[in-house]
This record gives structure tokens, C-alpha cells and sequence, in this order.
């Protein structure tokens, strides 16, 4: 998967996944266009790359406004000549139950994903079509947008959002050799390391033990590094086919997530009063009826105590 000659920005990508993906992209051999909230993050990363053998600049702003959008384009053009690749990754939680969610933290998390994908994809879009080269748009979801999950108000409809956009753009994007695919992580980061069922796994991991088959494979949890690889793919000529995609991965699985489809449908000429629904509801829909949720095995972490 060779990267060279290729330009990319990876937003929040001072620490974690995005970090990951930006020395993934660079090892491939694209310059990289850092971004991150903290400065001392980005730089670091920018740091790493650079002794790695890569080629990095640093933007430190926040994703959201469109001033950052376009900051980030306009230093991956005056930096490195070009725009090739675009990864929305930066990403912050504030998760409540609905009834103690605040306004402030909802806007937080809904400007940060949402808007801040949509802003920097329009951004990157908008470069990319005048560049007439095509171009690649990896954008971030999240198990949470795709079942719901307690305590996420805001994480969940951002995320879900999120892939809504990615079908979107796939479709608008398409004629200018644009792909926009999603991908749909699951890793050991300090975003997950806060989750309580998760901290001994987090722990094993940092002390570099390797990690059971249920946590790796059910769980679908490894490190940020088993991730990275399907940046590197999307990112690459080789994908230019893959547009409009939701694609899991995580330790050791790799998953296509199904669009939204109808399970069941049933017709009645003249429409369909409530007595009627509540008739087909009970013969024709309660078997299809939808889970809501991430479900996942039991987690035995007695191998994982140091
Ligand atoms: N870790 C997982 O299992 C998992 C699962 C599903 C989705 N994701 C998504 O993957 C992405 C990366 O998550 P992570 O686990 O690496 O989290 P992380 O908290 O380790 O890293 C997120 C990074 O984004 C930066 N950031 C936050 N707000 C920002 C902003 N407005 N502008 C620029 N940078 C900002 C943070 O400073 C941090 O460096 C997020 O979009 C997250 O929602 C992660």
C-alpha cells in the first residue's frame, strides 16, 4: 500500500486511534497533516513521525468551526503542494444518562463529530474536486451510532449522523473519483480505557500482555495499531472501488455493517388504521422485532490479573 507522493490530514491525531493512523499513513509514505486540541500531543506526533522517517506538520485547533477546516486544508496545500486523503477522526465523550445530559456537553460532542466532519469533509471536497484527482475520505463512527448505547445521547446521534453523511457524500462525491468510506472502531485507547468493564483489559494491554481471544475476537478490542491497517487500505489506490461503506474493525475482527434495510413489510389497500397495524404487529412484525444495544459476551478477565 504505497503512500508516497500522497498528502493526508488526520484530525485528533495527537494521541490514540488518530495517532495510529497518522503513523500508519506516513510509514506508507504520505506527508501528514497532525491535527489535535493539545498542542503538546500534536507536536509529539509530529516528532514521532519525523524520527520514524515521515513527514508531518502540526495544526493545533479544534475541529468544528470551518476556520479549522479550512486551516487544515490550506496547511496541507502550503506545506505539501497537495490534498490526497482526509481522515475525520478527532473525537471527545461526555457521556450522561438522557435525564442529566447537559446542553453544553451535548453541543460539545455534537459540534466535535458532527459538524466537525462535516466541516472538514466540505473543506477537503472542496479541494479534492478542484484538484480533479480524486481523492479519499475515511470518516469515524461507532458502535454506539449503530445500536445506541446507554448514556450516549449525544455520542450515538452524532455517530450515527456521521455514516447518514459518509452514504451521502459517497453519492455526491462519486463522479469526482471521491471515495468516503466509514470506519467503525473498536480499540484500547483512553477514550475506552475510562469504561469500567474495561479496565483490567486496558492495564493488560499497557503492560504489553497479549490479550485473550474473547477480548480480541468477541469484543473486538485490541490496540489502536490493529486498526490502522484499514486507514492505510482506504486511504490507498487499491480501494477505489469502496465507496459508501461502513467497515468494523478491532482487534481481531473485520466487519461490513448492513445499511438500514425494511426486515418486513406487509401492504393493506386504503392505508392502515391502529387496529389493523396492532394486527400485523403481532403476526407479521414482532418476530423482526430490533434489539437495542451493543451486546457482547461476558468478559472473564481472570487470565488478565498481573
Ligand atoms: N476507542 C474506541 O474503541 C472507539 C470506538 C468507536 C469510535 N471511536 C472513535 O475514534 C476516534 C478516536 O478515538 P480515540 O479512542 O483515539 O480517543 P482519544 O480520546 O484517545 O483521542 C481523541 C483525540 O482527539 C482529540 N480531540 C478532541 N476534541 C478535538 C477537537 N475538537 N479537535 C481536534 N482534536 C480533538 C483529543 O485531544 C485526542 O487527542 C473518535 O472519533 C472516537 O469517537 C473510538
Amino acid at each position: 500500500m504505497d503512500l508516497t507522493g500522497k498528502v493526508a490530514i488526520v484530525t485528533g491525531s495527537g494521541q490514540g486511534l488518530g495517532l495510529a493512523y497518522a503513523k500508519a499513513l506516513a510509514e506508507a509514505g504520505a506527508q501528514v497533516v497532525v491535527n489535535d486540541v493539545d498542542g503538546a500531543a500534536a507536536a509529539r506526533a509530529v516528532r514521532e513521525i519525523t524520527e520514524a522517517g515521515g513527514t508531518a506538520a502540526a495544526v493545533v485547533a479544534p475541529v468544528g468551526p470551518s476556520s479549522t477546516a479550512d486551516l487544515l486544508v490550506r496547511t496541507a496545500v502550503e506545506e505539501f503542494g497537495r490534498l490526497d486523503i482526509l481522515v475525520a477522526n478527532a473525537g471527545v465523550i461526555r457521556d450522561r444518562v438522557l435525564w442529566k445530559m447537559e446542553d453544553a456537553d451535548f453541543d460539545l460532542v455534537v459540534d466535535t463529530h458532527l459538524r466537525g466532519t462535516f466541516t472538514t469533509v466540505r473543506a477537503a471536497a472542496i479541494r479534492l474536486r478542484d484538484q480533479a484527482e480524486g481523492g479519499r475520505i475515511v470518516v469515524v463512527g461507532s458502535p454506539a451510532g449503530q445500536h445506541g448505547n446507554f448514556g450516549q445521547t449525544s455520542y450515538a446521534a452524532a455517530k450515527a449522523g456521521i455514516i447518514a453523511m459518509a452514504r451521502t457524500w459517497s453519492l455526491e462525491l462519486a463522479r469526482a473519483r471521491v471515495t468516503v468510506n466509514a470506519v467503525i472502531p473498536t480499540a484500547i485507547t483512553a477514550m475506552t480505557a475510562t469504561i469500567p468493564v474495561y479496565k483490567e483489559v486496558a492495564e493488560a494491554y499497557q503492560r504489553g500482555e497479549s490479550l485473550p481471544r474473547v477480548v480480541r475476537q468477541e469484543h473486538a478490542l485490541g490496540g489502536p495499531e490493529d486498526v490502522a491497517p484499514l486507514i492505510v487500505w482506504l486511504a490507498s489506490d487499491s480501494s477505489a472501488e469502496v465507496t459508501g461503506q461502513a467497515i468494523g474493525v478491532g482487534g481481531d475482527k473485520l466487519s461490513l455493517y448492513s445499511y438500514s434495510e425494511e426486515l418486513a413489510v406487509t401492504y393493506r389497500e386504503g392505508g392502515w388504521p391502529a387496529e389493523e397495524i396492532a394486527e400485523a404487529w403481532a403476526s407479521t412484525f414482532a418476530p423482526s422485532t430490533q434489539t437495542s444495544g451493543i451486546t457482547l459476551p461476558p468478559l472473564e478477565t481472570d487470565a488478565l490479573a498481573p
